[in-house]
């Protein structure tokens, strides 16, 4: 079974702009005040739960690109677990520094006890970490 198969989504075809709500996970394998990695295609999602509510973000904190899933939540958002920084859940902002830009969010719909993301596919196609080295190809 591939990839796609599992997250429900075709592929990452579609129009620009046009946003596919992908089963990412079951609701109970994000409990209240826990974060979890998942994946919607190949685009890598944060998705938290705090006050019975479930979010979805980008995995990949703004500031050096460690991995949110790897945080915790906190009063303020979600904090990452490299050098502090938090972000709003709904919005994304930092409200802690280092990090000074956001990170994306995604909508999120979850119905009969699983979890959805809406993703476009400039989303899939763009959501990897800011600082990924360039691959070098011989000459
Ligand atoms: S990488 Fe997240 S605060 Fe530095």
């Amino acid at each position: 079974m591939s990839a796609s198969e599992v997250t429900g989504i075709a592929d990452a075809g579609g129009e620009p702009g046009d946003v596919r709500f992908v089963r990412v996970a079951r609701s109970g394998q994000v409990p209240d005040g826990y974060v979890r990695r998942f994946y919607a295609d190949s685009l890598e999602l944060c998705v938290a739960r705090s006050e019975g509510k479930a979010y979805a973000t980008s995995n990949y904190c703004t500031h050096l690109d460690c991995l949110l899933s790897s945080g915790k939540l906190v009063d303020d958002g979600i904090g990452c677990s490299c050098h502090g920084s938090v972000f709003d859940l709904e919005t994304g902002e930092p409200v802690c520094p280092p990090a000074t830009e956001p990170i994306k969010t995604f909508p999120v719909r979850e119905e009969d006890g699983e979890i959805y993301v809406g993703v476009t596919p400039e989303d899939i196609a763009t959501g990897g970490p800011r600082r990924r080295k360039p691959v070098r190809r011989p000459e």
